[in-house]
């Protein structure tokens, strides 16, 4: 925890896949929260002093030989705790209630009857509510000292509570957008049930974060890796303000940026731009075409991508010399993913993770190493980022050679940058860019006859994907109006040399993934 905030909520881990949510749901609060996992020691949480526990869900049964529980004194610190899901039951498991396997699970959106309205969990709450349920198990019967504060048709126990020990549960996760009233009731844990006052906010973040800079790097010198996306971009803006001239941020253009972007971050960051910082750019397009030629698996040319990264920013920081300092824009998530749970590899995700073992550096800093995804774009905003930079969607680091199909040519790379930015000015205007979680062209290596004036045509189809998505892990494609896509379709190929089919991405992920490759 950054010492710059006194409250801080744990929420201990036990599997959920929602455990960043809740992270994040409280943090919407202004109370600033931590993920640990739920083997975190009693001495830990004594000494961290959290202002309340939040328990996630889990895929376990707590009766089982699988159940993962957690050390029983932690129910003797007088923390309140509240309990979701997997964590209710295990609550009233090691209280000394009843678990069982309920005769008939619940899944999705279910109405909740609050039985106590006046409990602290349902302030300002409706009396009937939906809420988000996913359980195969149940509480039978509750603890002693609980009282039963919610049910559903199916569920006797859908909410508990022991006000006197600031114990609270729900069998229902009040941390999805689907519990209609969830948030106000994670905001009633944190404020009336925790007591916090709400003391995590973005421009303090930013203003402290920017005197510990100062503090730690001295005069020391600061190099950065710039991709032009919102983590990069942030945490430059942040070293700049605190170190300014001492930063040096090298930026690579590997050819296979969209459509003016490789200018676009050289306007915001270059010497025209209002940043004082140094600002090498790398012209590296002709190398990766080079050694892209013939290549046409999709992680082999990830690889490729990656590691002629690394060579290219390693030629950089041999001419700079050594440096004190590199910056990562690792992010809370990255911090959370590496360090609690394990998934299989999909796709070899490129970023400048590679980069600490080919410069010569004393120490890395991580200055949103704490920060969800939406706190970076806010604290971006606090530091006057153009809006354009802060709000922009997700990019993969090998850029545009995982968005052509097979073999990537020069040509090609004109082709989905051209039919990209058509796309992209489209959607904006039609004024729903803010509603997609991302969006994009991308160039399969189909081609196709058509017909354009009296002439065959033998030429590429372009794909467009738009998918809805709150966490990039599982998405929907989005229902875009017809009306949009068949103008978009019209004016790529029209203005878009060799290509003379447009196709619409359907797919949701699973099956298929966000990008194509
Ligand atoms: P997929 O295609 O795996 O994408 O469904 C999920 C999200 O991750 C982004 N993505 C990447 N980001 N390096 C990145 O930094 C990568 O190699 C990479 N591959 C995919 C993708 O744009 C989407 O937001």
């Amino acid at each position: 925890m950054s010492d710059m905030q006194k409250e801080l909520i744990i929420v201990l881990d036990f599997g959920g896949q929602y455990n960043q949510l809740i992270a994040r749901r409280v943090r919407e609060c202004s109370v600033y929260a931590e993920v640990h996992p739920y083997t975190l020691s009693i001495d830990k949480i004594r000494e961290m002093n959290p202002k309340g526990i939040i328990f996630t869900g889990g895929p376990n049964s707590v009766y089982g030989d699988e159940a993962i529980l957690c050390s029983p004194e932690i129910f003797e610190l007088g923390i309140p705790i509240l309990g979701i899901c997997y964590g209710s039951q295990l609550m009233a498991h090691m209280l000394g209630g009843r678990v069982e396997t309920a005769p008939v699970s619940e899944y999705g959106h279910t109405e909740v009857k609050v039985d106590k309205r006046d409990d602290l969990l349902f302030h300002g709450v409706s009396k009937e509510t939906i809420v988000w349920m996913s359980h195969t198990d149940y509480i039978a019967q509750v603890p002693a000292g609980f009282e039963i504060t919610a049910h559903s048709e199916v569920c006797p126990v859908a909410a508990m509570s022991d006000p006197a020990r600031k114990f609270y549960a729900t069998q229902y996760h009040p941390e999805v957008v689907h519990s209609k009233e969830g948030q106000q009731m994670l905001r009633n844990f944190v404020y009336e049930v925790c007591g916090c006052q709400g003391d995590w906010k973005m421009d303090s973040f930013v203003k402290t974060t920017i005197e510990q800079l100062r503090e730690k790097i001295g005069d020391g010198k600061v190099l950065c890796a710039l991709s032009g996306g919102v983590d990069s971009s942030v945490a430059a803006v942040l070293l700049s303000r605190a170190v300014g001239k001492q930063l040096t941020c090298v930026f690579v253009d590997h050819g296979l940026l969209r459509k003016d972007e490789g200018d676009e971050v050289e306007a915001v960051f270059g010497p025209e731009g209002p940043y004082e910082l140094n600002f090498i750019r790398v012209n590296a397009q002709q190398r990766y075409y080079e050694k892209l030629k013939g290549v046409t698996e999709p992680e082999e040319k990830r690889k490729i991508i990656g590691e002629e990264f690394i060579r290219v920013f390693e030629e950089e920081a041999r001419k700079i010399g050594a440096v004190d300092f590199l910056v990562q824009g690792t992010i809370y998530p990255d911090v959370i993913e590496s360090g609690l749970g394990k998934s299989a590899v999909i796709k070899s995700h490129h970023n400048v993770g590679g980069l600490p073992s080919v410069v010569d550096f004393k120490e890395i800093v991580e200055p949103l190493r704490l920060l969800f995804k939406d706190e970076v774009r806010n604290a971006g905003r606090e530091l006057g980022i153009p809006e354009y930079l802060v709000a922009r969607q997700p990019f993969p680091g090998p850029g545009l050679g995982i968005r052509i199909i097979g073999e990537v040519t020069e040509e090609k790379v004109r082709i989905v940058q051209e039919a990209d930015a058509i796309y992209r000015k489209e959607i904006q205007k039609a004024g729903i860019d803010n509603s997609l979680g991302q969006y994009f062209a991308a160039l399969s290596n189909m081609r196709s006859v058509g017909v354009m004036g009296d002439f065959r045509t033998y030429d590429y189809a372009v794909v467009l994907r738009a998918v809805n998505t709150s966490d990039f892990m599982t998405a929907d494609a989005a229902q875009l109006p017809w009306d949009l896509l068949a103008k978009v379709t019209n004016r790529i190929v029209n203005e878009v040399k060799g290509v003379n089919r447009v196709l619409y991405d359907c797919t949701g992920k699973p099956p298929a993934t966000i990008e194509l490759e």
